[in-house]
């Protein structure tokens, strides 16, 4: 009976080593994979969203013109960044949305103004957004509730980035 019990006894004891070992295992196995997603999802992460300079997204804005860089428009556009965009961008690193670096060799000026002045509508039915918003797993760029003139100032501090 004594032999018995400690048999049991032994037996619960490896069976709760080997439970412990799994456990740790798993652990190692998906803190492991998530590391190798995470970077494979920094290596694609451009790849997976289309670049379409036509498009010029939806939303108020029709027509953007570019001229020489306007410096009071550019120190307005990075306080107003700094107070209603850093909350989730950075602007060479991806954040919780993307970096802000570079963003006219992938998106037209256009497109990134309704981005910012209607995101709700763009991402339900414009591409790239759409596009976005599953790399970004369902999170959502939220309206700002800016004007078109503080979109403006902020496209245009975009620009120096
Ligand atoms: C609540 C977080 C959040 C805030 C605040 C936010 N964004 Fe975003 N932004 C995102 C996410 C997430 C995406 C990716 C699209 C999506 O999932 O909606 C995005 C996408 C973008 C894009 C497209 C990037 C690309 O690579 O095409 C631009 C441009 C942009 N945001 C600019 C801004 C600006 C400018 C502001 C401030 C006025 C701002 N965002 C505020 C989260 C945010």
């Amino acid at each position: 009976m004594k032999k018995l019990l400690l048999t049991i006894a032994l037996g619960t004891a490896v069976v709760l080593a080997g439970c412990g070992e799994k456990k740790e295992e798993k652990k190692k196995f998906s803190y492991e994979r998530t590391k190798t997603e995470a970077k494979a999802a920094k290596t694609t992460a451009t790849s997976q969203v289309p670049v379409d300079m036509e498009n010029k997204g939806i939303g108020p804005i029709k027509e953007v013109v570019f001229g020489d860089i306007d410096q009071a428009m550019v120190s307005r556009g990075e306080e107003a960044f700094k107070t209603k965009c850093t909350a989730c961008h950075k602007t060479d690193q991806k954040f919780i949305g993307p970096a802000m670096t570079g963003i006219y060799d992938r998106r037209s000026p256009e497109w990134v103004m309704n981005m910012i002045l209607n995101p709700a509508q763009m991402q339900k039915e414009d591409p790239i957004a759409q596009a976005l918003v599953e790399e970004y797993k369902g999170t959502l760029m939220l309206d700002q509730n800016l004007t078109e003139d503080e979109a403006r100032d902020i496209a245009e501090f975009l620009r120096t980035l």
